[in-house]
């Protein structure tokens, strides 16, 4: 018995098989385009990200037995809005990134109409323009055309995972579960459905929005013809924020993971009731279990932490891959006053600034690239800090994503927010989480019990080093944050 897990991510989307022990046996790997139409804005092609589904998930059937397979678990970059043809599953536009910032003026406009402080009582989120909401206020109002056959039912509105479960289907299903329907600001979090009020502010009818499913149970079976010959219960779905942190097993309150990726994203298991910050902190669904118990958890979004990495390597072209960082950072004791401020697409939590914009800060005639790339890497430990700061005392905190294998990055994270770092043998929790979801749904794990002993701790990093050094430097970060603020 193994699972088939799905994780389209916001540059490629990866397959796995898992296997009962929680080991992960096959992997598949596909890269899909990014479009900057226009400086802030960032599009995807709904066919490609389909097209590189349908690879990733090949590339793993040549790896194991398909007959051993026992259902498949979707995960997804969240907030993304994609719209279909219900009849052709074909898309009439790309869809709008969770990390464009186009609608950065209608959240201000809707904003000066008073309309955030209710938005955030039933959300739990803000008006920015990461969200899906406002995204959809843009489409209603550039493009009417489409926006007409929105209205008149033929094109669905979805997240990722709505459109891959349309495509898997051949049609027949439009769903998504609580963690991804919670990043839309068209959820009501207490009432745990679409919320009708939030629906006529954002003008988008109820009619276009996926049905609610539970993050675990079987949905319906894949259409072999339309996916890769399999016919497997979808039994899982999470937005990947949530999914990690199921895959982390933090299944307790106060339970923690932050996940490396693009951006960071921290977030703290609350259990059943919503907890509001004041701080800058996102309140969200986690999962909904098949008997309907929700649980909630407080996020701190980070938008730019691994993508600074990479614009090191491509921007910059002052590091040969994003692996090579941690040696060349290693070469310099520390950043000799350098303080890189990665706002590359603003500010997210705890600041929350659309208009701030990179900073590279305290540079000399002494200053070399390795400076620059450990200052890099000191930024996400610092940004981490930002988010940790607001969020009750923590007892230690679990990591994962690509950069967790970064020793020099984990240890500085140690040492900034001085509670232990825990990293598990397998960083790729988000696939991960969403295996646990389609197996625990299947059976093939009995209860979150059986899933916690999967859980392997490779590395443990202990606070070190002078803390009035690491406050001091931290403060000093803090203040060329806020010289980046406001800039664009
Ligand atoms: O909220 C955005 C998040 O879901 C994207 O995650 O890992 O695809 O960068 P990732």
């Amino acid at each position: 018995m193994s699972v088939l897990a799905i994780d389209a991510g916001t540059t490629g989307v990866t397959a796995v098989v898992v296997a009962t022990d929680g080991s992960i046996v096959a992997k598949g790997y596909q890269e899909f385009t990014q479009h900057f139409p226009r400086p802030g804005w960032v599009e995807h092609a709904p066919e490609e990200i389909w097209q590189a589904t349908l690879a990733a998930t090949r590339e793993v059937l040549g790896q194991v037995d398909a007959s051993d397979l026992t259902a498949l678990g979707i995960t997804n970059q969240r907030e993304t809005v994609v719209l279909w043809d219900r009849e052709t599953l074909g898309s009439p536009r790309r869809a709008i990134v969770w990390q464009d910032r186009r609608t950065a003026d209608i959240c201000s406009r809707m904003r000066e109409e008073g309309h955030e402080q209710r938005v955030t009582e039933l959300t739990g989120l803000r008006l920015d323009p990461y969200f899906s909401g406002t995204k959809l206020v843009w489409l209603r109002e550039n493009e009417p055309h489409t926006w007409a056959l929105v209205e008149s039912g033929r094109y669905a509105v979805g997240t990722v995972d709505s459109y891959l479960v349309a495509r898997m289907t051949r049609g027949t299903w439009h769903v998504t579960d609580v963690s991804n329907a919670s990043r839309t600001l068209l959820f009501d979090l207490d009432a745990g459905d679409w919320s009708d009020e939030l629906c006529e502010l954002f003008g988008v009818p109820r009619d276009a929005l996926p049905e609610i499913v539970p993050s675990w149970g079987v949905i319906d079976d894949t259409d072999p013809a339309s996916f890769c010959g399999l016919t497997l219960p979808i039994a899982g779905i999470a937005g990947d924020q949530q999914s990690a942190l199921f895959g982390q097993t933090c299944f307790a309150e106060g339970e923690t993971k932050c996940t490396y990726g693009t951006g960071s994203f921290i977030l703290t298991n609350t259990g059943t009731t919503p907890v509001r910050s004041e701080a800058g902190l996102l309140t969200t669904a986690a999962w909904r279990s098949p008997e309907g118990t929700t649980t909630y958890a407080l996020e701190g979004a980070i938008f730019v932490t691994g993508a600074a990495v990479q614009w090191l390597r491509d921007g910059l072209q002052i590091i040969g891959s994003a692996a090579e960082a941690e040696a060349v950072a290693r070469t310099v004791d520390d950043t000799d006053g350098v303080v890189f401020v990665p706002a590359l697409t603003g500010l997210g939590a705890p600041h929350w600034d659309p208009h701030a914009r990179g900073l590279l800060i305290g540079i000399t005639r002494g200053t070399t690239r390795a400076h620059v790339v450990r200052a890099t890497l000191e930024a996400i430990a610092y940004e981490v800090r930002d988010v940790l700061e607001t969020m009750p005392d923590l007892a230690s905190i679990r990591v994962d994503g690509g950069a967790a294998a970064n020793g020099l990055l984990c240890q500085a994270q140690a040492d900034q927010v001085n509670v232990p770092v825990e990293r598990p043998r397998i960083v790729e929790t988000t696939a991960l989480g969403a295996a646990f979801l389609a197996g625990l749904g299947t059976g093939v794990w009995s209860s979150t019990d059986d899933l916690k002993k999967t859980w392997q701790l490779d590395a443990r990093f202990e606070p070190a080093g002078d803390r009035g050094d690491a406050d001091a430097r931290y403060a000093r970060w803090q203040e060329a944050v806020e010289r980046s603020k406001g800039w664009a």
